[in-house]
């Protein structure tokens, strides 16, 4: 049985993996406008939708494995959306290098791998440096939205981000109520046709 798409023969973003300094985003995309980023965007509902509905957004969706970030690449072109660019590598080492300090509107981490056992814990993706140092990378007022299905992984992460500086508007520890103009990632998907919870919050650097 085949699990997921086909790999598809053309890498996504390989111009962008051997940059040592950010792209000129503007020359990317062909013109100015908020640059928003996306970790992990695994089947891309997220990214497909969220691009169509803001034309003006510059998006950018990091996901490791090559044949959806292929797939992914493959749909916008053929959906025609020139704001969305995908990169296929590990985000955590090409961040620091595509993305100037203060340059990203928004960043996007939703139902992160929840690494269940206890000797993977290491393995999950929000670290405290790593929280920093999106921050660091976020533009003023910048938004960093975070949903996963996981309450125990919610919790933590939202207080990873909290401690590395991200404000919560609606209080330390809050999360977001559901959002009906939300465009639901792949995964967000089935949790709401199944009615199973999903934890969100909406964060913001000062
Ligand atoms: C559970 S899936 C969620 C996918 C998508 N965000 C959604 O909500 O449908 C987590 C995704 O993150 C990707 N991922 C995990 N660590 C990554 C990393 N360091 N760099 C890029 N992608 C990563 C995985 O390959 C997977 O596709």
């Amino acid at each position: 049985m085949t699990r997921g798409p086909l790999l598809r023969p053309e890498p996504a973003g390989a111009e962008f993996l051997t940059l040592l300094t950010p792209p000129d985003w503007a020359d990317v995309f062909g013109g100015p406008g908020p640059l928003e980023l996306e970790i992990g965007s695994g089947a891309g509902a997220f990214a497909l939708g969220h691009a169509a509905r803001h034309p003006g957004v510059r998006y950018v969706a990091i996901e490791w494995r090559k044949k959806y970030a292929r797939e992914l690449e493959h749909r916008a072109r053929t959906r025609g959306l020139r704001n969305l660019r995908v990169v296929e590598a590990d985000a955590r080492a090409v961040i620091p290098r595509l993305f100037a300090p203060g340059s990203l509107s928004g960043i996007h981490l939703q139902f992160p791998d929840p690494w269940w056992k206890r000797a993977h814990r290491k393995r999950a993706i929000l670290t405290p440096g790593f929280a920093a140092l999106l921050l660091e990378r976020s533009a003023p007022g910048g938004l960093f939205d975070l949903r996963t299905d996981v309450q125990a992984r919610a919790e933590e992460m939202l207080a990873t981000l909290e401690a590395a500086g991200w404000h919560n508007p609606l209080g330390p520890g809050a999360f977001h109520p559901p959002d009906p103009e939300d465009v639901p990632s792949s995964r967000e998907r089935r949790y709401l046709a199944s009615g199973e919870p999903v934890y969100r919050a909406r964060l913001r650097k000062r």
